[in-house]
Parts: structure tokens; sequence; C-alpha cells
């Protein structure tokens, strides 16, 4: 890997921070540098599934332990040849995932194309990074075996991965992570230590467990051969559509960004690189602002997969001179992009997956309308209640699911005549409660309720109705009519 020097840092780098916080787009070459890099991986296989017996001391933090992949003031760039490399060393053992032309592109107005990542084995494309990363190591490292701290999809590839090649793995998964991810990487044989509140902690705690052990931590979005793996996505999308003006990608730790944006701009320097990311987890945003990767709290996100906290030192480096634009969304509109991706495209995607047709939902890429995108959804392993609960949202975003207030005759038949207006145009109610204590007039009564509609005007008809018919009717919430 070429280290990425003070001087281009300095140059190449701070022209693009500014062009991003002024909102300014333009397009930056990858140069396709050859790199140091030697193919040394040859997927020597030891003894499979080493089981740990770990203690509590395993678990004590060493202060200051650093990961010699990832240092702040000398950050590793990826280039174009690291990322062919990885494709020729990871193609038998990954998934040439399709990318077809949405049934969407009507809706959104764009010639959109999914490519679809959540068809990997582990359900996400961090399978990429993972076995390169693993085939790469020296026959010693693969003997003494690796670790990885991770909120679920990298824990699952590198699990997966180090399982099928005979590599012992341990995965620190933070409490957050969700349960079906946890279970998963047991399940693919890895020894799995659930602890730390947050990625922070559970990093530190794996750091630590690397150096006691002498493991081999692999940063599942900052290592330098992550980012090449990663980035082989871009290489196939080109292959399967061709030249497209955009590319759609969810933002995490950025390593995703940083490989599929070199391969892509290497070939391609006119298409548009856009990043996308959870309002609650910007963290590559305030990155931009600040000039450089910086501890950005999370807040529970239904894009789990997102929610680094403070950005990849080498992927920052390597995405920002190639990043076009970045985007923030709200979750509403990832739940509602979730729903979409299910009801038109028969994809379960998670939040993270998702997030790409929620900044187009969102209204931020309405320049690109008429042009050929690609969206990564990236992953699928989205846990079935939380999968329940995002359906439900995106049902509210759109305004399909709805909650109101209205007082009626407290006389017999008032509740009936209100359910027959309902039923009269077709509305379904899924819920419905009445209470008489808190209402002044004696002889009337509030009814509540969550009701489902076909669509936005089914719910803007229903709104009509009864406002004409009731004094008094409220509606809780406000929907988020979409684009068309
Ligand atoms: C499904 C999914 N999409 C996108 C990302 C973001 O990738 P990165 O952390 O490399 O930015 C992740 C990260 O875990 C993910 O799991």
């Amino acid at each position: 890997m070429t280290s990425f020097t003070e001087t281009e840092k300095d140059q190449e780098t701070s022209k693009k921070l500014e062009n991003l916080k002024n909102g300014h787009t333009n397009g930056v070459n990858g140069n396709g540098t050859t790199t140091e890099n030697g193919i040394n991986g040859n997927g020597t296989t030891t003894e499979n599934g080493q089981h740990f017996e770990f203690t509590e001391e395993d678990f004590e933090i060493i202060e200051d332990v650093e990961d010699p992949f990832c240092v702040a003031d000398n950050p590793v760039k990826v280039f174009f040849q690291d990322i062919t490399s990885a494709a020729f060393l990871i193609k038998n053992g990954i998934e040439m995932t399709p990318c077809q032309r949405s049934h969407l592109s009507e809706m959104t107005g764009m010639d959109l194309y999914l490519k679809k990542e959540f068809l990997q084995f582990t359900g996400s494309f961090k399978e990429r990074g993972a076995r390169y990363a693993l085939l790469m190591l020296s026959d010693e490292q693969k003997r003494t075996g690796v670790i990885s701290a991770s909120l679920g999809n990298h824990a699952q590839g590198l699990s997966y991965h180090a399982n099928r090649l005979g590599i012992p793995v341990t995965v620190v998964m933070p409490t957050a992570a969700p349960m079906m991810k946890i279970q998963k990487c047991r399940n693919y044989g890895a020894n799995v230590i659930v602890k730390g509140d947050n990625m922070s902690e559970a990093k530190k705690i794996a750091m630590s467990i690397a150096k006691r052990r002498g493991f081999v931590y692999v940063n599942g979005y900052d290592h330098p051969h992550i980012m090449a793996g990663q980035g082989t996505i871009g290489l196939e999308i080109i292959e399967q559509v061709g030249k497209p003006d955009a590319v759609v990608i969810p933002v995490g730790g950025g390593g995703l960004i940083a490989g599929v944006a070199t391969a892509i701009k290497a070939i391609s320097p006119r298409t548009k690189i856009i990043g996308v990311e959870s309002e609650k987890c910007p963290s590559f945003s305030r990155a931009l602002e600040h000039g450089g990767p910086i501890l950005t709290p999370n807040m529970a996100t239904l894009a789990d997969g997102l929610a680094v906290p403070t950005v990849g030192y080498n992927a920052f480096a390597s995405a920002v001179p190639l990043l076009d634009k970045m985007v923030v969304v709200r979750e509403e509109w990832i739940a509602l992009a979730i729903l979409r991706l299910v009801e038109q495209e028969k994809c379960v995607v998670e939040g993270a997956g998702a997030a790409g047709l929620a900044a187009i939902f969102s209204g931020h890429l309405n320049e690109y309308k008429g042009k050929k995108v690609v969206l990564l959804l990236c992953g699928g392993n989205i846990d079935t209640t939380i999968f329940g609960r995002c359906l439900e949202r995106g049902l509210a975003a759109e305004g399909r699911l709805l909650r109101f207030n209205v007082t009626v005759s407290d006389r017999p038949g008032g509740i009936s005549e209100l359910c027959r207006e309902l039923a009269a145009i077709g509305v379904s109610i899924k819920d419905i409660m009445h209470e008489r204590a808190w209402i002044k007039d004696i002889y009337s009564v509030e009814v509540k309720v969550v009701c489902e509609t076909s669509d936005w005007a089914h719910s803007e008809q229903l709104r009509k109705i009864l406002t004409e018919k009731y004094n008094h009717v409220v509606f809780n919430d406000v929907p988020m009519a979409i684009a068309n």
C-alpha cells in the first residue's frame, strides 16, 4: 500500500473538504497508481474452528493500543491495483451479485439499478473485504488467528470466511448488536464475545485481546485490505451496467465508499460518487466539517450497520478526494425505503442497505432524474422484529398507516356511524378505543383510531370526509408525501 503523505493530504484533501463543505460537487479522478502490494495470500488452512477460553483478564483494556494498519497521522490510501488484486484473489469465494434495473425506476424518475449485495452468503458485502484480508495474512498469522470488533455484518463475513479457510476467529460485538447477527457469528464458528456499550468500547476490548494473544486485528472498514476487497463491487458495477451517472453508497466507517469510489473513478471519472448516512449517525459528514475523523456520538438507528462513531483514517483519506456529495437522511425515509424495496422489488434489506433509496425519496438527489443511477443494497441482515417495526414506520411515513382522535356522539350508534364512514371508503381499522372521562361534553365520546389506507390519496380522502363530518378531529402525525 502506498502511504498518503502529508503534502498530498494537504493539497488534495483540503481542497476537496472545502468544496464539500461549501456544497459544491466535482469529479476527482482515482489515479490507479501501482502500490507495493504483493499477492501473498494462499488460503493455507489450519485446524478448523479453534476455540479459545477467555478470562476476565483478557477483557481488561490496555490503554493506547494502536492498530498498526490504521494510524491517524499516516493514513494509507487504497489504489486501483489493490482492488484488481483483491478481485482476482476472492473471486472464487464470493458471489458476483446481480445489478439489475429496478422496478422503482418509473416511480423515482431515474434509470435505477440495484446492486444486490444482500445476496452474499452472510447477507452483506462485508465478505469481500474479510476474505481478502484473511487471504493476505502470512501463514504464521493464519495459524494464530484474527480478531475484530463489529456490530454484525463484518463479524459475520469474517467469521464465515475464516471458518472456511480454517483460520481461528474471534469477534467482539457490542451489547447493542442485533441478536440475529450475534447468533449467526456463533453459527459460523467464531469465538463471540458480547461486550462494550458501543463500537468504541468493543474495539478497545478487541485490540487489547489482540495484543495479549498475538491475533491480527482486522478493522472492518479501515484496514487497507478491507477497503480493497469492498472496492471489487465497483469493478462489477462497471462490468454489469457500464458507466453510470452516479453511484449511491451508504457510509458507516467509510471503507465501502473508499473502495468502490476508487474502482469506479479509475474507470469512469465522470461518474459521481454519493455517500449516504442516517441523521442518527452522521460521522462522515461531521468528519468533513471538522477536516478529519472525529468522534460523533451515535443514536439508535434503523441503519445499525452505519453506526460507527469515528470514521476510518485510511477510509477518509481515500474517499474524500473522490467524493462528490454527502447526504444525511431522516430515519422515516429509511423505513419507507425498506417498505418499498419489499413491496416493489421483493428485496428484504436492512436499514443501512436501504439508505441509498432513502436519499432519493428525501429529494436530495433530484438532479439525477433521468440519469443512470446505481444504488448499493449492501446488506439484508435485519432482525424480524425490527423488520416488522420498519414496515409499520414506512407505512406511517407514507400516510398509509394513520392515527387520529375524533369526538363523536355518545348516543347509541355514534361509534358505529364512524365505523360505517370508514368502511364506506374502504379504510381498514387496525385499532380502536374510546374514552369519556376527560371529554367536556357529557354526551360525547373521544374515539382513538389507528387505520390503514391504500395510499396517500386515500388518506387525503379520509381526512376530508372526517373533517367535514366531525367538529373535533385531530390527526396525530403528518405523513411525508413522497416525491410523486
Ligand atoms: C449493510 C451495510 N451497509 C453499509 C455499511 C457501511 O460500510 P462502511 O463501514 O465500510 O462504511 C455497513 C457497515 O457495516 C453495512 O453493514
